[in-house]
């Protein structure tokens, strides 16, 4: 994804979950929830960002050490959206294509988290760097 599939403007609304433990990641996809209702998306959308932040905390908490997720509202050229913004400081991904494709793992487990945010969001950006960190980046507008 380009630069320009992010999300430019933060029109105010943020939420902000440290995700250390599995408990975290139900309290931020409440908040996830609410936050997309309140923006006016459909039950259908609002279950695929809330799954989608349910993924990427996830792989926070068993990829690296837990994170930070945020979820912001944005606005670019007279739409309205949601970003949800996951970061961390764990070892990073060493191949992101790898990891972009259904059942590919490093844990044995599944291996369908990023590819399914991929289809679920209208947009992702993932910044990692290998021993440093993730961040991964998206977007759905309304
Ligand atoms: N935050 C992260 N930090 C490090 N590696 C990650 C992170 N998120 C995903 N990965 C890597 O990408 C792979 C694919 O992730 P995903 O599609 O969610 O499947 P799964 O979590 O079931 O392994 C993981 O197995 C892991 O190697
Ligand atoms: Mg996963």
């Amino acid at each position: 994804m380009s630069q320009q599939d992010r999300c430019e403007a933060n029109a105010g609304g943020r939420l902000v979950y440290a995700i250390v433990q599995e408990a975290d990641v139900e309290n931020a996809m409440r908040g996830c929830r609410r936050c997309a209702r309140q923006l006016g998306f459909s039950e259908s959308i609002v279950f695929m960002v809330a799954t989608a932040l349910v993924e990427l905390a996830r792989n926070m908490l068993y990829h690296a050490a837990g994170g930070t997720v945020t979820i912001n509202e944005c606005s670019r050229a007279s739409r309205w959206g949601i970003e949800l913004v996951a970061i961390d400081h764990g070892p990073g991904i060493a191949n992101v294509a790898l990891a972009m494709q259904d059942h590919f793992s490093t844990r044995g487990t599944l291996g369908i988290g990023l590819p399914a945010v991929k289809r679920m969001m209208d947009s992702m950006d993932i910044e990692t760097v290998v021993g440093q960190g993730t961040t991964v980046r998206a977007c759905k507008w309304l």
